[in-house]
């Protein structure tokens, strides 16, 4: 069988992650694409590169840092990862989403997960922001579930049930805290794709068609880990261009990143109501 990523390897990193902090985090978060700054607002920081970490996906993609940054937030103890890797640049599902079962093993209740994402939904404009309902797992839908391999009996079932993988009650707090900060937070359905190529406006028009509000290349398979090992899911997009159905635009990493710039300030006030709502 294939280099299946190992509970001793996810118990190793999440020891060394555990004699560099002296918190223990309720609250993990991913910061996506353009969203790092996020980050800056963790009171009393203690910093841990990726590099550093064994076992530990390294990516190398502009706009993605790349550490742990543990410290305060809104009286919360959170863990953030400031950048994350993705599965384009080459490893298994299984080992892109190893920071998601350390989070676990570290005793982390909350997952919190952000991503920059193309507006598939034609009323979304950059630089909004959209609550994940649902996701449309398109790449390891038939083939590389991050659960492949043999399961973790101590983490979690087998089949996991992923009928409400986006939690409930972190929705309606999300919801209520955009109301009380007076930004439209919109709502729908995100799918991952691999890239690392964008969509050709034949791709997009595709998955419009089948119900698509977003799109990406990351965050489905984090949170399928998450769920296995019965973490809680907020998931958000920043939706940073509007995809281009009838290809008379193009899209480039950097307007993600200058979108990234708009979305900051209202992704840290939705993240900083929720983590004041929870209990
Ligand atoms: N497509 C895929 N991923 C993305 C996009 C997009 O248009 N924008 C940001 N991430």
């Amino acid at each position: 069988m294939g280099n299946f990523l190992t509970l001793k390897e996810i118990d190793q990193t999440a020891e060394e992650v555990r004699s560099r902090i002296s918190r223990k985090p309720r609250v993990g978060m991913i910061l996506g694409s353009g969203l790092g700054p996020l980050a800056d607002r963790v009171k009393n920081p203690e910093y841990i590169p990726y590099g550093e970490l064994s076992h530990w996906p390294v990516s190398s993609v502009v706009g993605h840092e790349g550490r742990l940054v543990v410290g305060e937030l809104e009286g919360q103890d959170v863990l953030v990862m400031q950048g994350r890797t993705h599965y384009y640049e080459g490893h298994e599902m299984d080992r892109v989403t190893l920071p998601v079962r350390v989070m676990q093993r570290l005793g982390i209740e909350y997952f919190f997960v952000t991503n920059a994402a193309g507006g598939v939904n034609p009323e979304f404009e950059p630089g909004d922001l959209m609550l994940i309902t649902d996701h449309l797992n398109f790449v390891g839908m038939a083939g590389p579930n991050p659960l492949r391999g043999p399961n973790l009996d101590e983490i979690g079932p087998r089949f996991p049930d992923m009928s409400q993988a986006y939690d409930l009650e972190l929705m309606a707090i999300a919801r209520q805290v955009a109301k009380e900060n007076d930004f439209h937070l919109n709502e729908g359905v995100y799918v991952g794709l691999a890239g690392p190529s964008f969509e050709t406006p034949a791709d997009l028009r595709f998955l419009r068609a089948i119900g698509v509000d977003a799109v990406g290349m990351s965050t489905v398979h984090e949170v399928i880990v998450a769920r296995h090992g019965s973490m809680r899911v907020l998931g958000v997009s920043g939706i940073s261009n509007k995809a281009n159905l009838d290809g008379s635009t193009i899209t480039t990493h950097e307007e993600v990143l200058e979108a990234g710039r708009v979305i900051v300030p209202k992704m840290v006030s939705l993240m900083r109501g929720v983590l004041k709502n929870i209990s």
